[in-house]
């Protein structure tokens, strides 16, 4: 039997030395994953493919699997993201078929009550022996909001609400008699919820935020945070500034990249497929994403197409288009700025794992960024 002391499953992730750039994969439960083209290859995510890619990864030792809750595609002729498994679910199924990995099942957090999301979370813990980590996201998409009949909140009141949330979760994951809770949100009587989780002392926790309230609140709620890299400076200086924050409330914050990448022996390999993406780009869903994000796109100037493109491939992840050895160097870089470990995302996921494990992987261990390269099959 299990104890509560026995595995630390998840908390190995931040306990333990492991690998010095941890990796994981970045929307596999959604059509597209990262990618708004009609690229023939482009993601398909049936539940034999999701999974298909999660054993993979974890065969190849990769440490987390990042689903993307969305409710809605953006629609244009190939719709990213109109097909999705809804991630809490999804990562049951995950963590019943893989041994290692971390499977995230992420929640908009106003869309569900937190008596009902702290069972879910302890009994996704309990089922993945202690695998389960939990990605608290606040909501950003209108739509996806319409759908439930709510409105999103102003935007720093998300936040309030969203800590406010957590405190409820929190306080039933952790407290050992029934409480009452008064806040300004839930006034709730009587509340418990056990078996609490096995994770002591309860499931690793994410955040994506990066505004102000975004990263104020990864700092005092959370585990990892996802830090976007436009440039090597500027995330350095954002990674700098969330772990500092952190460090304010006496905790210690983890940070997490995402990239898109495309391996190939030569670099025109590489650039004929990332070609192929741009050429078969659905401006349409671009358009509809980009809007949705609030991104204004009245202004179509040069600078703006170029933007457009680079979006149409990788959604705002940091681009590894190329050789083994250039994508090693860009993944070094990403580490040298304190990234704690980086989200992948690719065209065609399952192929593009094995051309990383062959080739990317084992400069990763002469660089020190990684343990070992595991044998998988091909
Ligand atoms: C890597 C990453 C993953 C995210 N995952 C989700 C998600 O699964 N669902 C969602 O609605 N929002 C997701 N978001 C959006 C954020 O949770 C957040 O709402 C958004 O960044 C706006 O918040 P901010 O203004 O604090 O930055 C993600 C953002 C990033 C950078």
């Amino acid at each position: 039997m299990t104890s509560k002391t026995a595995p630390v499953g998840a908390r190995r992730l931040i306990e333990e030395e492991g690998n010095k750039l941890k990796l994981g994969l970045f929307g596999l439960n959604c059509k597209n994953g990262l990618n708004l083209t009609m690229a023939e290859t482009r993601y398909v995510p049936t539940w034999e493919h999701t999974l298909a890619v999660s054993q993979r990864a974890d065969d190849m030792g990769l440490e987390i699997l990042v689903p993307i809750a969305r409710w809605r595609g953006f629609e244009g002729a190939s719709d990213p993201f109109g097909e999705s498994f809804e991630t809490m679910t999804w990562a049951a199924g995950i963590a019943s078929k893989t041994r290692d990995i971390v499977p995230v099942g992420t929640l908009h957090v106003p869309l569900m009550h937190p008596v009902f999301a702290a069972k879910q979370c302890a009994t996704l813990d309990h089922l993945s022996g202690g695998r389960f980590a939990f990605n608290a996201v606040m909501g950003w998409v209108s739509g996806d909001f319409e759908m439930f009949g709510q409105e999103l909140r102003e935007h720093d009141e998300r936040y309030r609400y969203g800590a406010e949330w957590m405190d409820v979760v929190r306080r039933i994951w952790t407290e050992p008699e029934p409480f009452d809770f008064d806040g300004q949100y839930f006034q709730l009587r009587n509340v418990r919820g056990k078996p609490h989780p096995l994770q002591d002392p309860y499931p690793l926790i994410l955040n994506a935020g990066n505004s102000s309230a975004g990263m104020n609140f990864a700092a005092q709620e959370a585990d990892f945070n996802f830090a976007i890299v436009e440039t090597l400076e500027s995330g350095r200086e954002y990674v700098e500034k969330a772990k500092a924050k952190a460090r304010e409330y006496g905790r210690d914050l983890h940070l997490l990249g995402n990239a898109s990448v495309i391996c190939r022996d030569s670099e025109d390999e590489a650039m004929a497929i990332v070609e192929e993406m741009r050429s078969k780009g659905d401006r349409e869903a671009t358009r509809n994403s980009l809007e949705e994000f609030g991104i204004n796109s009245d202004s179509l100037s040069e600078e703006y197409f170029e933007f457009e493109d680079n979006w149409m491939i990788s959604m705002g992840s940091r681009q590894l288009y190329g050789t083994p050895e250039k994508i090693a160097e860009s993944l070094a870089e990403l580490s040298e700025i304190g990234l704690d470990g980086v989200m992948l995302a690719s065209l065609d996921y399952y192929d593009e794992l094995g051309v990383f494990n062959d080739r990317v992987m084992p400069l990763l261990v002469e660089m020190g960024l990684r343990n070992e390269v595991k044998e998988i099959a091909h």
